[in-house]
């Protein structure tokens, strides 16, 4: 079974075709991270037209890898991200997909992209045994989901303003990094120690599974404030500080669930996951449980954005759907399996 995936909800345009769930055959991908950089975010209309100018070659890509034509597709189906995400941008990847399964006539199967982040873990050589835990950390969603099988799951919290990646950024541009700048602020981190500026880590001690990081950015402005410029020391020292805060709340949080629900497997997906100190200290604290859950973090590549993803959520999900019922649904959520 190979599937087309396509992912378009924010500023990533991708293509990928993923054999059986777990076998990754072709990928492409374009990224509009230049003109957020310039922009100091993603603009919702420039990352539109983004997706408009690259879904067709970036989908060319993938088909011309396997030597496939549009004429000859050689897939059995097509997958797209229907939701959460920019309107704009989502109904690109939406239409393209309903146009192609249409002409090819294939199977489309709608994906929450939210889910698909999960499934990056099931291309791993060992993949992750129910019941699981995931927690995404990305730079528009902090959600901690339980998992009991394939398209069932409980939605335990998330954040109730900003995302963890979205903490990381908006600190970080307070130290003076572009954005997004939370992996210059977990490289700045190395440097410093974490216990020199305290900073607050909102709901640590609570005992939902919610969270809470928009209060950081203002913390940190704060501090900030009375030391202008920033000398070295003192922004590697409040680097480390923030990282501590908004990690330490992410791990309390998960091997408490992780023990309340007796799972085999802890996933962590989303561009957050990519944090070195997150992945040290959560499989440091997950051994305190015992039987120890089995972490499982996506190669850095399928942390981010991507198309596998939603290919290989479509493998294990596969739920084919008329087109005339497919709709882009930029709200879309993990509340409700
Ligand atoms: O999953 P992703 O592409 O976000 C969304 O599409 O929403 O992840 C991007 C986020 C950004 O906020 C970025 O600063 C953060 O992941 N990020 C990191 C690291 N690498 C990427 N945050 C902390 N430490 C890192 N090493
Ligand atoms: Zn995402």
């Amino acid at each position: 079974m190979r599937i087309l995936g396509i992912e378009t909800s924010c500023d990533e345009t991708a293509a990928a075709i993923v054999e059986n769930g777990t076998i990754v055959v072709s990928q492409a991908l374009a990224t509009s991270l230049a003109l957020q950089q310039k922009w100091g975010g993603v603009v919702p209309e420039q990352a539109a037209r983004e997706q408009l100018r690259s879904i067709l070659p970036v989908i060319d890509e993938t088909l011309k890898e396997i030597n496939a034509s549009p004429k000859e597709p050689n897939i059995d189906a097509v997958a797209v991200t229907y939701g959460p995400g920019l309107i704009g941008s989502l109904l690109v990847g939406v239409e393209t997909a309903k146009t192609l399964s249409l002409i090819w006539n294939k199977p489309l199967v709608p994906v929450n992209h939210l889910l698909a982040h999960f499934y990056a873990a099931w291309l791993d050589n060992s993949p992750p045994l129910f019941p699981a835990l995931g927690l995404l950390v990305s730079g528009g969603h902090t959600d901690l989901i339980h998992l009991t099988n394939h398209g069932v799951w409980t939605y335990l919290g998330g954040t109730r303003d900003d995302a963890a990646g979205e903490a990381f950024d908006k600190t970080a541009r307070l130290l003076g990094f572009p954005y997004p700048g939370g992996a210059a602020l977990a490289n700045l981190a190395k440097s410093g120690r974490p216990g020199k500026i305290p900073v607050p880590s909102p709901m640590l001690e609570t005992k939902h599974f919610e969270f809470s990081f928009s209060g950081l950015k203002t913390a940190v402005a704060r501090i900030c404030e009375n030391y202008n410029p920033l000398a070295e020391t003192f922004r590697a020292d409040l680097a480390a500080g923030i990282q501590e805060a908004i990690v330490q709340v992410l791990v309390r949080k998960t091997v408490r669930a992780a023990s309340q629900y007796k799972v085999h497997s802890v996933i962590i997906a989303g561009g957050v996951a990519a944090n070195e100190y997150l992945r040290i200290l959560l499989a440091q604290e997950l051994k305190s449980l015992k039987p120890t859950p089995s972490l499982q973090i996506p190669k850095p590549s399928l942390c981010t954005d991507n198309a596998v993803m939603v290919a290989a959520c479509a493998h294990y999900l596969y739920k084919p759907t008329p087109f005339s019922s497919i709709q882009a649904d930029p709200s879309l959520s993990l509340k409700i399996s």
